[in-house]
């Protein structure tokens, strides 16, 4: 049978390795004058949701350049930052309780169940392949009773999709999830009790956004009149204004909980059971 934690339904673009560090050491120069990346209401939203703990160890993975890492730090015991690029972390700043690994998330590292939370902020439209293979990594180092926060930026409803989907074709392969498919990646991994909450970003600057981009000129220009010339159901529903010469729009971040199921912990040797006991007395001499 079909493991169905193998498979995400997601669409599987092949992507080019070291064209995708690349990419993400074009972004990395600029990455933290991003106003949606540095926003603090989405943060404080996304921690929030998190209920960390003194003593918890967390992993954060695609950490970049440490934002989440750094936020969560001082309420927990120790945060370890995980990313594929080194360009990313270059910027991530190690200090206290903080440290960074470069690694894939789809290749193992760390022990069955060692993390308390495991954070993944705008990470996962980024993983084409193996995107459930992903989550079911977070979901297997995660303690039992551990808990997963996640995060994804949306399309506001689904009549606009495809116009996300066409702005987001020129500036990178990427997978566009709604609401429902975050939830199936999350219980495929086997997470339990899985909850949304819905962020918006209010007013944030396109060409805030275009400018930290990495991208070339053109391709900022292109993206830029898809929303300046966009169509009336686009503007309604990221409530579009301009506002001295930018776009200003609303942006809707799903932020998702799920656990892992306690289970059950074992406390040293299987237990013999009665009968193998008896059996057990019978042949003593
Ligand atoms: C948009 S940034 C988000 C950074 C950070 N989580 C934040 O909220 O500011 C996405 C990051 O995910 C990393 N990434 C993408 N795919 C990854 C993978 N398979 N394993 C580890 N990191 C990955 C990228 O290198 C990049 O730094």
């Amino acid at each position: 049978m079909r493991d169905p934690r193998r498979s995400g339904g997601f669409s599987a673009r092949r992507g080019n390795r070291s064209g995708d560090l690349e990419f993400w050491k074009l972004r990395a120069r600029t990455y933290n004058r991003l106003q949606w990346a540095q926003q603090s209401s989405c943060l404080r939203a996304f921690v929030r949701a998190g209920g960390f703990r003194k003593g918890d160890v967390v992993l954060d993975v695609g950490t970049g350049t440490g934002i989440v890492a750094h936020a969560v730090a001082p309420m927990v015991a120790e945060v370890i930052g995980l990313d594929k690029s080194q360009d990313m972390l270059a910027h991530s700043n190690w200090r206290g309780n903080k440290y960074f690994i470069r690694r894939d998330i789809r290749t193992p590292i760390f022990a069955d169940g060692v993390f308390d939370k495991v954070t993944a902020r705008m990470v996962f439209h980024h993983i084409l392949e193996g995107t459930q293979e992903a989550m079911n990594e977070c979901h297997r180092v995660l303690k039992p009773g551990g808990l997963m926060v996640f995060s994804e930026g949306i399309p506001p409803c689904a009549e606009v999709k495809p116009d996300y989907e066409e702005i987001f074709r020129h500036k990178e392969k990427r997978l566009t999830f709604m609401e429902g498919d975050l939830v199936r990646l999350m219980r495929r991994a086997g997470f339990r009790n899985i909850r949304v909450r819905i962020h918006w970003m209010r007013r944030m600057s396109v060409r805030n956004w275009l400018e930290n981009s990495g991208l070339p000129p053109s391709v900022q220009r292109t993206i830029f009149l898809l929303h300046e010339e966009a169509r009336p159901a686009f503007r309604r529903a990221y409530r579009l204004m301009h506002v001295r010469g930018d776009c200003l729009i609303d942006m809707k971040m799903a932020i998702l909980t799920g656990e892992k199921e306690a289970g059950v912990v074992s406390d040293g040797p299987p237990r013999k059971s009665a009968r193998f006991r008896r059996a057990l007395r019978r042949s003593e001499p």
